[in-house]
């Protein structure tokens, strides 16, 4: 008996509860409805009086309504923390934006936590994010700023466009990397052999003129001549006193020859090792194709990815099926965390607007001071950025007045400008730094007709040293007689 009494009152508890909790909810609906509809009724009763006054500028709500606002993060527009899951603290250009149409239309405002996405539609015909927060009216507006598409046009209304995004490549900047060539690199390969053969010919000549030259007191050893030859090319002294025109003048331009080619191999040398060249990197959607290890970066559900599925153009069609198998779909909470992780390797490119690449490197630069991120120079796609409210709301016409003149005056584009702040040599830098052309014979060829005219002279002289000494020699009496007079 006891047993029955107990279960008959647990179900009649539990029933009780059901209905209560049911109708509660039906009350809450219904008041959130009324709610609604109070503050609508008077914003469309409102806007239209003033409209047919000449400026629909002039409505204000007598009473503030508290709306309910979807925000997702999006740099540098929107950044969203949620402290817990009612309580978030939103910045950035779109919070200026909302504080004055609140401030001009007295509304108060609340925002509601979402799942982190913007929208996309889902297989079985529902929409996420935002977007579906707006079409199944838990929300009276998304701050966004969200990309115009016609899908989603369908399911809520957009202001007027506060901007327009453009979708580029992002990846690492590449890093300068040692090459050990780098000291062959000052001149090109005939002028390094010519060179060679300069230093051969200059030590043979050197050799034999000490041979030949009377009353040489230098060594007459080959190797002490090679040495010579080679310090002076390297701009060292000559340890033994060249004796005889013939040798100083050899000498004398070989010291010359070596002081030009020094100078040309030292400044270019410097200049190699201080101005790297980099190697090329990805700048549009074909070179991130043809890097078969690349792995793609993207936020997910955004309308981006919705133009990759949807597009006919044949290179996005090889994309988005390359994206099936090395592409890694993110939240916009994780994207930068992500981003500063795996970007700088080179094994990633992520596919994302402009505006938010640059705020990305912005950031990245006043953390680490240097510029590790390049932003292609071509971009795939763009789309309009509108806010969004949920469809046939009357605040479109009164936002949509606000959003017009503040865009007129370029202040909602300022204060993007403001995010971006401090960044722009990281994104305007080239990233292919021209590289120093060696130099090449016809450059240098003044040097080598120096080295030639200086050692012919040079063997000139010789000559004419040998032919005096052997007239001299052959005729010993005469050359006496002329000292003796
Ligand atoms: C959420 O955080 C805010 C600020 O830290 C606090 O005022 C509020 O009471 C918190 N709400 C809940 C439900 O914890
Ligand atoms: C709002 O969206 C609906 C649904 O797409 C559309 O029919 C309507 O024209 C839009 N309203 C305005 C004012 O654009």
């Amino acid at each position: 008996m006891d047993v029955v009494k107990v279960a008959g009152l647990t179900f009649y508890l539990v029933l009780g509860a059901h209905l209560l909790l049911l109708v509660t909810g039906a009350v809450a609906q219904s008041s959130a409805e009324k709610y609604r509809a109070w503050w609508q009724k008077e914003a469309r009763l409102g806007s239209a009086e003033a409209a047919r006054g000449g400026n629909i500028l002039k409505f204000r709500f007598e009473k503030a309504p508290t709306l309910l606002v979807a925000a997702e993060e999006w740099l540098p527009y929107t950044k969203v923390t949620w402290y817990n899951d009612t309580f978030a603290s939103v910045s950035g250009p779109s919070r200026k934006l909302l504080d004055v149409l609140s401030s001009t239309l007295n509304f108060k405002y609340r925002f509601v936590r979402g799942d982190g996405y913007f929208g996309a539609l889902e297989k079985d015909g529902s929409w996420n994010g935002m977007l579906g927060m707006l079409h199944r009216q838990e929300v009276d507006m998304a701050l966004g700023p969200i990309g115009v598409t016609y899908s989603r046009s369908k399911v809520a209304n957009f202001t007027v466009p506060l901007g327009q995004e453009y979708f580029r490549i992002m990846t690492g900047r590449p890093r300068p990397l040692p090459d050990p060539w780098t000291i062959a690199a000052p001149f090109t390969w005939m002028v390094w052999i010519c060179l060679l053969v300069s230093l051969l010919v200059m030590w043979m000549v050197s050799f034999m003129v000490a041979q030949l030259v009377i009353d040489f007191r230098g060594p007459r050893g080959l190797s002490d001549h090679l040495l010579t030859v080679f310090a002076v090319l390297v701009s060292q002294g000559v340890t033994w006193e060249p004796k005889g025109a013939a040798m100083r003048i050899t000498c004398i331009t070989w010291m010359f020859f070596s002081l030009i080619v020094t100078s040309y191999f030292k400044s270019s040398y410097t200049s190699l090792l201080t101005v790297k060249s980099l190697p090329a990197t990805h700048d549009d959607l074909r070179d991130i194709l043809n890097d078969h290890n690349l792995t793609f970066l993207l936020e997910d559900n955004t309308s981006f990815k919705a133009f990759v599925q949807e597009s006919e153009q044949s290179i996005v069609k090889e994309i988005s099926k390359e994206l099936k198998r090395r592409g890694r779909f993110l939240k916009a909470s994780e994207l930068q965390e992500v981003l500063e992780r795996d970007l700088p390797d080179r094994g990633h490119a992520a596919l994302l607007e402009e505006h938010t690449i640059k705020k990305y490197m912005s950031i990245n630069l006043s953390k680490t001071g240097r510029c590790n991120f390049y932003m292609s120079r071509s971009y795939s796609y763009s789309i309009y950025i509108s806010m969004a409210v949920s469809k046939g709301s009357p605040l479109l016409d009164l936002f949509n007045a606000r959003i017009l003149s503040l865009r007129e005056y370029g202040i909602y584009a300022q204060w993007v400008t403001e995010e971006l702040r401090g960044a722009s040599h990281c994104y305007l830098a080239s990233n292919r730094v021209t590289e120093i052309a060696p130099y090449t014979l016809v450059d240098m060829k003044m040097s080598f007709v120096l080295l030639g005219g200086g050692t012919g002279l040079a063997a000139l002289i010789l000559l004419w040293d040998i032919i005096t000494h052997w007239l001299l020699v052959r005729r010993p009496n005469k050359a006496s007689k002329i000292t003796r007079k």
